[in-house]
């Protein structure tokens, strides 16, 4: 039996359950939970439905039709349902995707056949078309209502076991009826303007996908204020519909946190037009931003201003000072001049009321009671809505100068580091490292970009900031290869002969994150651990890794001065990188993580938590510190309606560990 396709609306939500429906199935496949009595009926409720369905359009094709088999409606149409069998045989709702096909192809022939036939074959068609509608509603509302019941009893306790799969779900959310989400939307609209509020599914694609492509979630509407007073009202109005937001400045993010979940329920908040530079204060070596404002035309600001501002992201082209600020950004001079955190002076923020709170006093000392502004800073979006910053400006270093070292293993990079914080002082501003994998990625998929000494297994890039002069600069830098070189530390080495050159190092240094997105789906992970412990966690991890899957390929780099590795795996040359997340990530999370918490340091560096890692944090922070979080997540966002399900959640603390 052929259903008829559904109004557009109604096809949106078959899709959006298909895709939570399947996230629900995987999980439940590879978790030590089994999965929830109400999770179980929704599986077996829609598969009953899609097997009803299969068996109806066959009955219907070769009993009733008025297609005899073998014409070329029935070619058409079988093809669909071929491809959704192997998806129903391994309890995969992504089924419905085949079947919607299906639908749309019955209701094309019914329409068409009821206008071309003629007498009993063109009343068939009718016939066809409607029972086609009646049975996909009946369907749909069956599958829906099981659906909206289990996820309710979704929110499993957290486990190591469970896979690292972003699961964006959130139980806090207010259901909301058409009408209800209509008078949302005009509210919407009259406080930033109909053409700020994008609703078509083109518009909408880019706000829903993450960076590296790990999830696609499905938002009830993109607002995009431009006035601090702007967001303030849409939080107000979100808040009383209990509908949440979902924060986003250049989605630039790496912990999936900055797109919606896939209920399609969740307002997302663009602060891409709030990007308005409001002063530049140079004689307080101070500056204040809205927060969409691009990172890069920040720094630029900043350098008109005959001064300079330290943060540096290989994403800078792209990300937000207010996403930097909200997921406490690190970078490339971190060593020298802190992370987005230590360059804060002040914030302005929409609380999860709508209510303002104005503290963009921009002093650099104010012990005046806690201190407000670093509860948002590295919130994600999860406490407030950064609406606009005050921050520190440098004076521009005289000379910069950049070289690049050639090195046997980590422990001469640890080693290298020492001397140049020893030979550079303060003057060393960044210090990054690079194993030569992921050197070859980048030459790989982007030939012009070809490093230095190939033929060693590391590489260092080494940034010396002078106040002196460019030549006072050199000496320095040049002393210490030289004497990394006489110690047998340092292989080989090159120091950039002008900004041109630097900048061409860094851009392979920065090309990395690309060239591992060029190729395919791959385990991310940011630690921190004393730089000295690296060497030892790399060599204990590498080896279970190549146990546990022969020919992994392990890319590896980072800010080795902060401390900080991006310790990321590929699967190897022939395995297919979707199949090697669903078979390998939670193993190799669990191999990462076990080894950088035994050696006493952090999951997440500098990208965060968001959805991707916040069923993992239960099981390496302290218990009180999750349960301090949690009150101070309870006590700005009582309603839960600001970015739920990211960073923390809210489930018994008892269950936090195993
Ligand atoms: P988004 O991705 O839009 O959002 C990030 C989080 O902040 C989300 O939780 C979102 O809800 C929240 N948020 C955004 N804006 C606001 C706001 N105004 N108020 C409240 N919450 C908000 N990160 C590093 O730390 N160091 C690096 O070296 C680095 N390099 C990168 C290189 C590449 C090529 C890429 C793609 C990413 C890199 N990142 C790096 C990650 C990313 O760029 C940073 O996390 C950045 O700070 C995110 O900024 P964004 O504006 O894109 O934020
Ligand atoms: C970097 O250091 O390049 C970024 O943190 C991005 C990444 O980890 O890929
Ligand atoms: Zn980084």
């Amino acid at each position: 039996m052929g259903p008829h396709f559904p109004p557009m609306a109604q096809i949106n939500l078959s899709d959006v359950r298909e895709k939570t429906l399947d996230n629900l199935t995987m999980n439940h496949n590879t978790s030590i939970a089994s999965p929830s009595k109400e999770v179980r009926l929704t599986q077996n409720a829609a598969l009953t439905s899609l097997v009803l369905l299969i068996v109806l359009c066959l009955a219907w094709e070769w009993s009733w039709a008025p297609l005899k088999p073998g014409g070329s409606w029935l070619a058409l149409k079988a093809l669909p349902l071929v491809f959704a069998v192997p998806g129903l045989l391994r309890r995969r709702l992504y089924t419905y995707r085949w079947l919607s096909l299906v639908v749309w192809l019955y209701f094309i022939e019914g329409v068409v056949r009821a206008y071309s036939d003629t007498g009993d074959q063109a009343r068939l068609a009718t016939l066809e078309t409607t029972l086609s509608v009646l049975l996909f509603m009946a369907c749909a509302g069956h599958v829906r209502a099981r659906f909206k019941a289990s996820l309710l009893a979704t929110e499993t306790s957290p486990s190591p076991d469970t896979p690292n799969t972003p699961n964006t779900s959130t139980s806090s959310q207010a259901q909301l009826t058409r009408p209800q989400a209509q008078q949302l939307i005009d509210q919407l609209k009259s406080i930033v303007g109909q053409e700020h509020v994008l609703m078509a599914p083109l518009d909408l694609s880019a706000y829903e996908q993450d960076w590296r492509k790990r999830a696609q979630g499905r938002a009830l509407c993109v607002v995009r204020p431009a006035l601090t007073a702007e967001v303030s009202q849409v939080v107000r109005a979100c808040a009383s519909f209990g509908v949440s937001i979902v924060p986003q400045g250049g989605n630039t993010g790496l912990v999936v946190g900055s797109i919606p979940d896939e209920s399609g329920e969740q307002v997302l908040l663009s602060m891409q037009r709030m990007k308005a530079i409001r002063a530049v204060h140079t004689d307080n070596l101070s500056i204040e931003v809205e927060a969409g404002c691009v990172l890069a035309q920040l720094q630029e600001a900043a350098l008109q201003a005959g001064l300079f501002f330290p943060l540096s992201l290989g994403s800078e082209g792209s990300c937000t000072i207010g996403g930097n600020l909200s997921t406490n950004a690190g970078g490339t001079q971190v060593l020298r001049y802190g992370n987005a955190r230590d360059l804060c002076l002040g914030l302005e923020v929409v609380l999860a009321n709508g209510e303002v709170w104005n503290g963009l006093s921009g002093l650099r000392k104010d012990n005046t009671g806690y201190d407000l502004k670093n509860l948002f800073i590295g919130s994600e979006g999860t406490l407030g809505i950064i609406t606009a910053a005050s921050l520190k400006l440098f004076p521009k270093p005289k000379s910069t100068l950049t070289a690049w070292a050639a090195l046997e293993d980590l422990q001469g990079c640890v080693k290298l580091l020492g001397l140049a914080h020893e030979k550079l002082g303060a003057g060393l501003s960044g210090f990054e490292v690079m194993n030569q994998y992921s050197l070859g990625l980048v030459q790989k998929h982007f030939p012009a970009l070809q490093a230095p000494f190939q033929e060693f297994p590391w590489c260092a890039l080494l940034e010396l900031s002078d106040n002196e002069s460019t030549e006072h600069a050199q000496t320095q830098l040049i002393e210490l290869l030289e004497l990394a070189m006489e110690q047998g530390i340092v292989k080989n080495a090159t120091v950039a002969e002008n900004l041109t050159k630097a900048a061409q190092l860094w851009h392979i240094r920065e090309s990395i994150t690309l060239a591992q997105a060029q190729e395919g789906l791959n385990i991310k992970h940011d630690i921190s651990l004393s730089a000295s412990s690296i060497p030892a966690f790399v060599a204990q991890t590498e080896r279970e890794l190549c146990d546990l899957i022969p020919g992994v390929r392990l890319v590896n780099f980072g800010h080795l001065g902060d401390g900080n590795l991006h310790y990321n795996v590929q699967s190897p040359m022939q395995m297919d990188s979707a199949q090697f997340l669903r078979d390998f990530e939670q193993k190799v999370n669990d191999v990462v993580h076990r080894n950088v918490f035994a050696l006493g340091g952090s999951i997440s560096a500098e990208h965060g938590i968001g959805s991707l890692k916040v069923d993992t944090l239960p099981f390496y922070k302290d218990p009180q510190a999750l349960s301090l979080m949690r009150r101070i997540k309870e006590s700005l966002d009582p309603q839960l309606t600001l970015n739920p399900g990211r960073v923390i959640r809210m489930s018994d603390p008892s269950l936090d560990r195993p």
